[in-house]
């Protein structure tokens, strides 16, 4: 108790230290960079849309979303890391499963939607180029056209831009270099300054065609600019009730009481179990496989903030019950090192899958032929918990009543304000990832100490 109380005292200390900083740049020791600015961005975009409509930013992106709806059956979306991962984790959650698959009219005429650039892989890149190839029957028909949304804050990511490269040397192959249709299918997204601006500013973009990643915006705090929003809004999620979550958990973490506030309450029980009761690993426990792209953005959200000066939880992903089944041994019965956070949805989006009576009964299963599938999900989690309590293995859980795009907005919000608060309790700037460049500077070196290949061997390049 003597711990929990000194946490809440900690925690509402530091958040008023965080809601200060949104009006700073910088912040002493040596003037750590800041890059607040997604704490309040949610509530702006919507104000802004409601004051001015159309010629606001949100405005913008939903009318170039609307564009490439309209003009593509396909778009790829490059980018990598904070560029890349929340674009995934909305539409793997709330698209249909299987909307790549779907016919056009169930998918409302829906571009379906393809992650590249966020890997070096030779062979993957090779296939999707095959595969959008085989689309190309008629180029004038705008469901068997292929868009690109090219995503880069700092515009100089190499995974990103070679991606980009080739892909728009494929595109101008398929619809013409310089030609109108062409740039109508292109749409970048980057900061206010780089290399990829200037390029699409040299190409002859102007403003309205480039959609802009705040300066105080880092990374993998970025779901809520155009980067998670643009490929959302594509495959039409409604990227407002997404805001609206997200300004609903602001407005939340900032006045509520620390009863009352999932930001402090998850940010103080993950710093407990981790710097002061040794868990170092904290697994995030996802009840349903569309929800496992969430875990891969907060892999990054946590590991990319935290992972500094020898510290910082280990991030792990897994989805149950499926690896109840192969990581669930050592959860229940190995080394006593880990929280488990569990993010579970309480109510489906669709009526239950019943199991229903069968002639043949060898599997013993007509005993539940009235349950359904959220029966046994239920079953799993209760459990599962039981198991664990019982073994004292330390779980928190976050539970949504369903899964859509205001529930949503209020998850990614938190985690975000969260994992800040965390840093600031660990005394870690949780932004910047000054240790990613280490990789970065070793390639690029490597690269251009290794010979090209020869002029005229390039056979097999698309
Ligand atoms: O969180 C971060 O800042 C990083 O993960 C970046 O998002 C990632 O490195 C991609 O950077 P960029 O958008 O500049 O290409």
């Amino acid at each position: 108790p003597a711990q929990l109380e000194q946490i809440k005292k900690d925690v509402l200390a530091v958040r008023g230290r965080v809601a200060a900083e949104r009006d700073l740049q910088t912040v002493p020791p040596r003037d750590q960079p800041l890059q607040a600015g997604f704490i309040d961005l949610p509530q702006k975009l919507l104000d802004a849309y409601r004051r001015r409509q159309d010629a606001s930013e949100l405005g913008k992106l939903l009318r170039i979303a609307q564009r490439l709806r309209e003009e593509a059956g396909r778009v790829v979306v490059l980018g990598i890391g904070g560029s890349y991962l929340g674009a995934k984790a909305l539409i793997d959650a709330l698209c249909h499963s299987y909307h790549n698959e779907m016919p056009a009219q169930l998918r409302l005429n829906r571009p379906r939607i393809y992650f590249e650039g966020n890997n070096v892989d030779n062979d993957t890149l090779h296939e999707l180029i095959e595969l959008l190839d085989n689309t190309l029957v008629d180029p004038d028909i705008p469901e068997e056209r292929w868009a690109l949304i090219v995503i880069s804050k700092s515009g100089g990511t190499l995974e990103t831009a070679a991606a980009f490269r080739v892909l728009w040397r494929e595109l101008a192959r398929c619809y013409g270099a310089k030609s109108e249709l062409l740039r109508r299918l292109v749409v970048p997204v980057t900061g206010p300054k780089g290399k990829l601006r200037e390029w699409f500013q040299a190409e002859g973009y102007g403003e309205e065609e480039i959609l802009t990643i705040p300066d105080d915006i880092g990374g993998r705090y970025s779901i809520f600019t155009p980067v998670g929003l643009l490929p959302a809004a594509v495959v039409g999620l409604d990227v407002r009730a997404l805001l609206q979550g997200a300004a609903a958990m602001t407005k939340r973490f900032l006045e509520e009481s620390f009863e009352r506030n999932p930001v402090l309450q998850f940010a103080a029980v993950n710093y407990l179990m981790t710097e002061q009761l040794g868990k170092p690993i904290r697994v995030l426990a996802v009840w349903s496989r569309k929800l496992e792209a969430i875990g891969w953005w907060y892999d990054q959200l946590l590991a990319e903030s935290l992972g500094k000066q020898g510290r910082g939880a280990t991030p792990l992903t897994v989805v149950n019950t499926r690896d109840l089944h192969s990581r669930g041994q050592q959860h229940q019965e190995g080394s006593r090192d880990k929280l488990i956070n569990n993010l579970v949805v309480k109510t489906p989006r669709h009526p239950p899958v019943i199991l229903g009576m069968a002639e043949h009964n060898e599997d013993d299963l007509n005993q539940f032929s009235r349950k359904g599938y959220p029966d046994l999900l239920e079953a799993a989690y209760a459990g599962t918990m039981q198991a664990y309590w019982e073994a004292a293995r330390p779980t928190a859980d976050i539970l949504l009543p369903t899964l859509n795009e205001y529930t949503l907005g209020q998850v990614f919000q938190m985690l975000m304000l969260a994992t800040v608060v965390e840093g600031r309790l660990m005394k870690i700037n949780p932004y910047g990832q000054p240790g990613v460049e280490a990789y970065k500077a070793n390639m690029m070196r490597l690269l251009k100490a290794t010979p090209n290949l020869p002029k005229g061997d390039t056979a097999g390049t698309p």
